[in-house]
Parts: structure tokens; C-alpha cells; sequence
């Protein structure tokens, strides 16, 4: 395949990356830095949009990224979105053309202005929340990225994506932006173990994922409490926290072991016991590389700091190509001095 196309992903750097965003995205990035050119970003500045610590920003930001260095993310695919400030410009310009109503109506927001409502009366709902989708435009319109591997929730703010590029181009009458479309690679729906009718979640607490940087004693922990079942259900079916487990097994590459157990349940003869002791095992195996790949990222942290500075660097270049012509299009004034 040619290396042409292009992949753009980014993701907040909220604290732990758990295995629901490892089996659902980061492992997914991985494979496509084979087929295609790569930017994957660390996006602080959307997390600015709902209440957070300054104080632990910075951190959370390179611990993110050295993260996902761990999880085999090359360094110059990686970019932190605001050492890229054309973004907030192009957030800017863009909001221009697209309508409050829109924005309004994004599901998302919705759902945490509500929630920011429901944790005390006089919440503060910032203009940064309901601009929140349109910086996304910008990340992947800023690129001209063909594609966006992204989760079903994301869905909506790409649909705005495409809409915000065709008003673009429409309004000042030229085929400037293309329409970026979702990546959906058959990933595996990773479940919360202590309430497997939900997806595995930070927001849900701590309880609901495991860590993919976690301790593998409180790991063990974790599943040995998994919700499972006490045989089959009336319809024969799987419980969903029993799938759940089943579907970590194949994740994690274990098809021998998910095969005999797959038997025993079967016939009914699963111990549940030393099911997720060998669910645990398999988990605590990639947790265990995982920390130590991180560990030796941090022993070298001023080489991959500088690595992602200059990746960064080269990747605002292109940001910068895009700015410029924008601002000749859009009638900005032109930017006589070296930028
Ligand atoms: N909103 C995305 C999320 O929470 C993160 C994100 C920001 C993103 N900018 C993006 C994802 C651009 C894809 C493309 O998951």
C-alpha cells in the first residue's frame, strides 16, 4: 500500500490509559503506522475545557505521551496539540462557519454540561466545553487527514468535521478542505469487570478498569472480583462479564487457553476460579511489558522529551503550510514576519 493517506488520532491526557483504550484504539494505531503517514496527539488543550489541575497538566501531558511510546507509538508520530498553537488559530477561524445550534446539539456536550450541573448548582459550563468539537475540527482539518480512528461516541464530532470543511469550502468557493472519514477497525468491546453491562471507563471509577501501567497485585485483585455468573443463562447465552473475560483471552492472543476454557463452559463444567486466574495471568503479562517498556522510557526521558519536541516541531510545519493559506483565502492580513 502506498504511505500516502493520512491517519489522525488524539487523545486527552486525563491520567491512566486503561485496556478498553489500549484494545480499542492504541493497539489499532500501532498496526496502521504500517499502511499510513501518522499523527496521533496528546490533547491538553481540550482538556482545559472541564475543570482541571494546572498543577498536574504538564505532567499528565508527557506521561501520556511517554505512554503511548510504551505501547510501541513511534516518537515522530506523536505530537502535543498545543505546542502546535495554529490549532487554537484555526479553532478560531472556523468557528466562523459553524453554527451555535450545531454546536449546541452535540451530544457531548449535552451530556457534560449536565453533568457538570449535577455535581453542584452554580456549575460552571465553559464556552470552551461548547467550542470543544470545533478545536477537533481544527486537529483533523489542519492535517487534511483521510482518516480518524475513532470511537462510536466521537462519531458525531466527525460528522461536524466534514460539515464545518463543506461550509468552508462552499462559503469561500473552493474545494480547499477534504471530508475526513472514520477508521473502524473491528476492535474488541472491552467491558467494565465490576459492571459488565457497561464499558470499561475512567469515569465510571476505579473499580471499573484496569490499568494498562497498573500493579499487577491489584490487577489480579480485580478480576478475581469480576462479575461472572453462577452458570448459563436461561437462553443458554454467555453472561456479559463472562464474555467479557472471554474477550480479554482473545485480545491478549491467548486462543489455546480461550479455547479449552470456551470447551469447559460449554459443558458446563467452567471453574470460574481458575478461569480468571489465567485471565489474570495473560493481563498481568502485557501490563507487566508495558510498565517495563515505560520504565525504560522514563530512565532515557530527556531523549524521547527532545524526540517529541522535534516531531512536534516538523509536524507544526505542516499546521503552518495549512495557516497560511487560510489566512490568504479567509483575508487575514499577511504575516510579514518569520513565524
Ligand atoms: N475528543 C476525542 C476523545 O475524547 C479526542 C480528540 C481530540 C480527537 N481531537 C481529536 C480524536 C481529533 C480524533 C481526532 O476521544
Amino acid at each position: 500500500m502506498k504511505m500516502s493517506k493520512t491517519v489522525l488520532s488524539l487523545i486527552q491526557p486525563t491520567g491512566d490509559l486503561h485496556l478498553g483504550n489500549y484494545f480499542g484504539a492504541i493497539k489499532n494505531w500501532v498496526t496502521l503506522q504500517d499502511s499510513y503517514r501518522c499523527f496521533f496527539g496528546v490533547a491538553d488543550y481540550h482538556t482545559m475545557t472541564m475543570p482541571y489541575s494546572p498543577a498536574s497538566l504538564k505532567a499528565n501531558t508527557w506521561e501520556m505521551a511517554f505512554r503511548l511510546v510504551a505501547c510501541g507509538v513511534k516518537p515522530e508520530s506523536i505530537f502535543i496539540q498545543s505546542l502546535i498553537p495554529e490549532h487554537t488559530e484555526l479553532c478560531w477561524i472556523l468557528s466562523s462557519v459553524c453554527s451555535y445550534g450545531e454546536l449546541t446539539r452535540m451530544t457531548q456536550f449535552k451530556d457534560k454540561s449536565i453533568q457538570t450541573k449535577d455535581q453542584s448548582s452554580d456549575a460552571f459550563v465553559s464556552a470552551g466545553l461548547l467550542y470543544y468539537p470545533v478545536l477537533q475540527a481544527a486537529d483533523i482539518l489542519i492535517y487534511h487527514a483521510d482518516y480518524v480512528p475513532i470511537g462510536k461516541d466521537q462519531e458525531q464530532h466527525l460528522e461536524l468535521s466534514r460539515n464545518i470543511a463543506a461550509r468552508f469550502n462552499s462559503i469561500f468557493n473552493l474545494d480547499y478542505f477534504q471530508f475526513p472519514e472514520s477508521l473502524h477497525t473491528e476492535v474488541p468491546k472491552v467491558l467494565s469487570l465490576a459492571d459488565p453491562e457497561k464499558k470499561m471507563s475512567k469515569s465510571l471509577g476505579e473499580k471499573h478498569y484496569i490499568n494498562l501501567f497498573g500493579d499487577a497485585e491489584k490487577i489480579r485483585k480485580q478480576v478475581r472480583s469480576a462479575v461472572t455468573d453462577s452458570g448459563p443463562s436461561v437462553d443458554g447465552g454467555m453472561s456479559p462479564g463472562v464474555q467479557n473475560l472471554f474477550t480479554l483471552l482473545k485480545a491478549l492472543g491467548k486462543t489455546e487457553i480461550y479455547n479449552f476454557f470456551e470447551e469447559e463452559w460449554r459443558q458446563g463444567a467452567i471453574q470460574y476460579g481458575a478461569f480468571k486466574n489465567v485471565v489474570a495471568d495473560a493481563i498481568i503479562e502485557l501490563t507487566d511489558k508495558s510498565n517495563k517498556q515505560l520504565k525504560a522510557i522514563k530512565e532515557d526521558a530527556p531523549h524521547y522529551t527532545n524526540l517529541i519536541y522535534e516531531s512536534s516541531a516538523s509536524i507544526r510545519n505542516i499546521a503552518r503550510q495549512t495557516l497560511q493559506d487560510i489566512r490568504e483565502i479567509t483575508g487575514l492580513t499577511t504575516q510579514k514576519w518569520p513565524s
